[in-house]
């Protein structure tokens, strides 16, 4: 039952992540929007406005208006934002704890990896969350000041994501490492949220409410910190989805896909933020950021393609493939191979999944008819087919099963 258990879990949490995430990234999309469409009030501007902006949605006219620093008083309540993300981050955690950290030797092991032991997979997963949140924040302070050294620091960032995703890669199975470099960045996003957004703009309100003249600088950290997840939200939600695509995770260049993959995500993201901007002329159009965007995606595409190509070639001339061509019966003794490489680091000597060993030939004839039913007729052997079992080999496995006496 408890797996039973763990399904429901899993489907009310990420139903719970998919909405807050949505509402956060929403009003993140919406501000930035905001922010880089604001118009030059008018002038006189005894307000000291620093924009504003006309809008209309579902039949209303709305007029938001942005201050300098900030506004003489604010006349009625005043909206913030961070519930979305705090739980975001919650139900994102609770759902990688529901799977990950509950199975770790079913999704965060693998170990033609790293031979870790549940334990050590767990810990290592929360370091990297943790230690990559540390490293951020050292970056932050040391290489930029309130304000300045923007570009230095945006540069240490994402070179500090590279040495992390490929760190990921060289501990967990492809998949885990996908989620968990999504996991890492988004972790940071909140983190900004909570520890330095939200703090610095209640000393800003503190200060109005006293009457004193507003200090900038805990606003333009802030702004410095929401640049930062700006353009994090493309690359962490891909980083997210693409875990589900084997033909990614399982590829020994699967370092080189996320990478790329994410570079790709963030110039989009940098292309719609320039967009707003050059609709009211405020410089050229950004189609050269959307243009490499997308031609990094198509070459991926091309590349991988080539890959598989290759792959489907060689498998042609498989062991399985020539068995299969053969005619002759497959006996115990040729599937031996193909359960050595698919199955026995979950059902072998070491682990026994659901108590389930097949490294002898005995052991397998006991449990033929499981291992037909799973690796032929559901497919759900090997789980997640962490060890991309071929077609061929799928076969090799029926027409011995279809043909023992
Ligand atoms: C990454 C680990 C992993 C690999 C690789 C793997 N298994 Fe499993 N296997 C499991 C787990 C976990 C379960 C229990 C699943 C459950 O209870 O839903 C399981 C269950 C099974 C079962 C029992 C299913 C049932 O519900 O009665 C059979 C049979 C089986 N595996 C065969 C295989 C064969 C054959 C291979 C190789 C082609 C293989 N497994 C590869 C992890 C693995």
């Amino acid at each position: 039952m408890e797996a039973f258990y763990l399904d429901w879990a899993n489907l009310l949490l990420r139903w719970l992540h998919v909405i807050t995430a949505m509402a956060w990234i929403g009003a993140s999309f919406y501000f930035v929007f905001l922010d880089s469409s604001l118009e030059k009030p008018q002038e006189p501007n005894p307000d000291r406005l620093s924009g504003e902006l006309w809008a209309i949605h579902g039949g209303g006219f709305y007029h938001a208006r942005k201050f300098i620093a900030a506004p003489p008083r604010v006349g009625g309540v005043l909206h913030w934002f961070y519930i979305e993300s705090y739980f975001t981050w919650i139900s994102g955690f609770l759902l990688f704890s529901v799977s990950y950290l509950w199975s770790p030797s079913v999704y965060l092991i693998d170990p033609s990896v790293a031979n870790l032991t549940s334990s050590q997979a767990i810990w290592a997963a929360l370091g990297l969350l943790a230690g990559f949140l540390v490293v951020y924040e050292l970056i932050c302070r040391w290489a930029g000041a309130p304000g300045k050294g923007d570009t230095r620091v945006a540069l240490f960032v994402a070179i500090a994501v590279v040495l992390a995703a490929w760190l990921a890669t060289e501990i967990f199975s492809g998949r885990a490492a996908f989620l968990i470099v999504g996991a890492m960045m988004a972790t940071v996003m909140s983190a900004n949220v909570l520890l330095w957004i939200i703090p610095g703009q209640r000393k800003m309100v503190a200060s109005l409410q006293a009457g004193q003249t507003v200090d900038p600088t805990p606003g333009l950290i802030g702004k410095q910190r929401s640049v930062h997840n700006t353009y994090f939200t493309l690359p962490v939600l891909l980083a997210m989805l693409s875990n589900h695509y084997a033909f990614l995770t399982g590829s020994d260049q699967r370092l080189f896909f996320l990478l790329a993959l994410m570079l790709a995500g963030a110039l989009i993201r940098y292309y719609f933020v320039r967009m707003h901007g050059y609709k009211l002329g405020r410089h050229g159009h950004p189609w050269p950021l959307g243009v490499a965007g997308l031609v990094i995606l198509v070459a991926l595409i091309g590349y991988s393609a080539a890959g598989e190509v290759r792959k489907q070639q060689s498998q042609a001339q498989s062991p399985s493939a020539t068995l299969l061509a053969s005619g002759a019966p497959i006996t115990v003794e040729q599937i031996r191979p193909v359960i050595a490489t698919h199955c026995l680091q979950c059902h072998g000597e070491q682990v026994q999944m659901k108590n389930i060993r097949l490294d002898s030939p005995q052991a397998i004839e006991a449990h033929a008819l499981g291992i037909y039913q799973q690796v032929v007729k559901l497919k759900a052997m090997p789980l997640n087919n962490v060890t991309q079992m071929t077609e061929a080999e799928r076969s090799v496995i029926a027409k011995w099963f279809e043909t023992r006496q």
